[in-house]
């Protein structure tokens, strides 16, 4: 089905056309699509602008053509209610209720509930991200939620989406922690001995140690490195095995997350590294520095205008994470095709990223009118004193950590309101609102915006929380119980009608699902979704409150109406990467 703001953008296209002739909006697109939705219901559903900018382009009075259009509108069958003219020449168009309600119950019928498939494009989405031998953080959590979610949304929009999980695993860090390991723990290497992330973890900062203070280990750890970038097998096993202990514990949080991304890390892009090098030095880009090989670009300035420096070798002929997410970036728009390369990263990272991009450009490496890189930027977690978000003991929480302690706070709650439930279903229902509360309270804010982590207010059953919505969907299930109608029959029945304006307001907002999501397909920006949602658990409430269901003479009608919120909330829910509860 096509958006209610398409299909407008259309008639104003039919009508300007009607008015001025076909040649009007030639190199004028923005004339005929400039329609949005009406700020407040009582400027009715919609709003057209095209009148003002026609009105320059043919050097005419705005609220005079607007008068035209109107005539146009009205003449044009029985979509509307009323089209009025306000203030300099804006269109305020009202719907018909029997339009509203012809395009409500297509909806209802329709398998994709009215969202309209956009142009499939090629998606990269790169998200999540942790490094080997290191915990995720918070940081890390934002953008496996984040990213979750935008891919979610993509692929329901129809786009061919590729699901990146692009972790640190190359570096020289990996030298002094192979050349421990087989120093102190060669059982472990062998896989004679299993490990957890966290042994890794301490290994790792205790070969640090050594690193600084051991001449002998030093020497080793260097040859480590040396042997592991030239393949040798014990190496590379060695490697491998660090790699397999992270990954487990990384998986263990995706699985609770119930996130799916395919693992393509930074050493995937190891044998293109010298290309890109040499690429660059081919297309003159590479000045030496202090023996270091760079790409110097105008606009980019550090401190006292000093001129900013992508690094792409080091002196001692390493390569940088740099040089790779050129190779990432080039490989992605070359073999992959990608339109869109989207990164889910900190927004700390802002400038390295305008600088991968600017330089990828520059040297070839992506078509910009074929391949959209986007940072989808994200701020910080802060704790309750504001700062940065930090366990007590003063390190940096732990991921597991966190999601577990939500999940037992969201039990504890849950025993309390439904004290029957107990055992699997108890714990599964727990981990749902768990889960879900961290989600939501993540995605519902701007992601732009450094955000409290509290788990106090994610886990409120009032306000623009995951809980407040879940129990929207819950109460509609019960209002579909109570009644011992079957909605599979209504469905193949009866249809929905609009009688009371809370009833109009849920419709209109129901049927504006596809242009929600297509918001978030634009800005990548989830809240705008949970926005959506929440606004629909209001409308919801509210003719919940004015409209009886159950045992009024239009209950079959109304049962309809709730069968279509409860699809849309579970389908934007889950586009979000939220999960629904049956009872709560
Ligand atoms: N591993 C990095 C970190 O933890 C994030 C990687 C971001 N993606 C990229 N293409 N550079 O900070």
């Amino acid at each position: 089905m096509q958006n209610l703001l398409d299909f407008l953008k259309d008639k104003t296209e039919i009508a300007v056309k009607k008015l001025f002739g076909e040649k009007i909006l030639e190199g004028h697109p923005e004339i005929f699509s400039d329609i949005t939705q009406a700020t407040q219901e009582k400027f009715g559903h919609y709003q057209c602008n095209s009148s003002l900018k026609l009105a320059k382009l043919l050097k005419k009075n705005p609220r005079q053509i607007a008068e035209e259009l109107k005539e146009q509108f009205l003449a044009d069958g029985g979509c509307f209610e009323s089209v009025e003219i306000a203030g300099p020449g804006f269109i305020n168009l009202t719907l018909s209720n029997d339009f509203l309600e012809s395009e409500i119950n297509s909806q209802l019928q329709d398998s994709r509930l009215g969202v309209a498939k956009v142009k499939k494009d090629r998606v990269v989405v790169e998200f999540s991200s942790p490094n080997i031998a290191k915990e995720l953080h918070v940081g890390h959590l934002r953008s496996t939620i984040i990213g979750e979610s935008l891919a979610r949304l993509m692929e329901f929009l129809g786009h061919d989406v590729l699901r990146l999980n692009h972790v640190g695993d190359w570096g020289t860090q990996f030298g002094m922690l192979i050349a421990y390991l087989k120093k102190f723990h060669e059982d472990v290497l062998e896989g004679n001995e299993d490990a957890e992330l966290s042994e890794l973890m301490h290994w790792y900062k205790e070969s640090k140690k050594l690193f600084d203070e051991d001449s002998v280990f030093k020497a080793s750890a260097q040859r480590e490195v040396v042997d592991l970038q030239a393949h040798s097998p014990v190496s590379l096993k060695a490697w491998k095995k660090i790699c397999e202990i992270s990954r487990k514990a990384f998986h263990e949080i995706y699985d609770l997350l119930d996130v799916s991304l395919q693992e393509r890390g930074e050493s995937f892009y190891n044998p293109m590294l010298p290309e890109i090098v040499s690429d660059l030095e081919k297309k003159q880009l590479i000045v030496e520095d202090q023996g270091a090989r760079c790409v110097f670009l105008e606009g980019f300035e550090g401190k006292e205008g000093k001129p900013l420096p992508v690094i792409v070798q080091k002196s001692d002929g390493g390569y940088n994470y740099s040089t790779t997410d050129l190779a990432a970036l080039r490989q992605r728009a070359q073999e992959e095709a990608a339109q869109r390369v989207i990164y889910v990263v900190d927004a700390g990272q802002s400038l390295h990223f305008q600088m991968i991009y600017a330089t990828a450009e520059k040297a070839g490496f992506y078509d910009p009118m074929v391949t959209k890189p986007e940072h989808v930027a994200f701020g910080v977690v802060l704790g309750s004193d504001g700062k940065k978000f930090k366990t007590r003991s003063g390190e940096t929480e732990k991921l597991i950590d966190l999601l577990k302690k939500a999940v037992k706070k969201a039990k504890a709650i849950l025993e309390e309101r439904l004290p029957d439930l107990a055992g699997a279903e108890l714990e599964e229902a727990a981990q749902t609102l768990g889960i879900d509360a961290v989600k939501y309270a993540d995605l519902s804010c701007h992601r732009l915006k450094d955000y409290v982590f509290s788990y106090d207010r994610m886990l409120k059953f009032e306000g623009n929380t995951a809980a407040f919505l879940l129990y929207a969907y819950v109460r509609i299930n019960s209002i579909e119980k109570k009644s011992d109608k079957s909605i599979k029959e209504l469905l193949k029945t009866e249809k929905i009608k609009l009688n009371n304006p809370t009833e109009m307001s849920l419709a209109v907002h129901l049927r504006r699902f596809g242009e929600s999501l297509e918001v978030v397909d634009r800005e990548l920006l989830p809240n705008r979704l949970s926005d959506y949602l929440y606004h629909l658990a209001e409308k919801f409430h509210a003719f919940f409150r004015d409209c009886q269901v159950v045992g009024s003479k239009e209950e079959n009608s109304r049962l309809l109406l709730c069968e279509l919120t409860r699809k849309i909330l579970k389908k934007g829910l889950y586009i979000l990467g939220l999960k629904t509860l049956e009872k709560m």
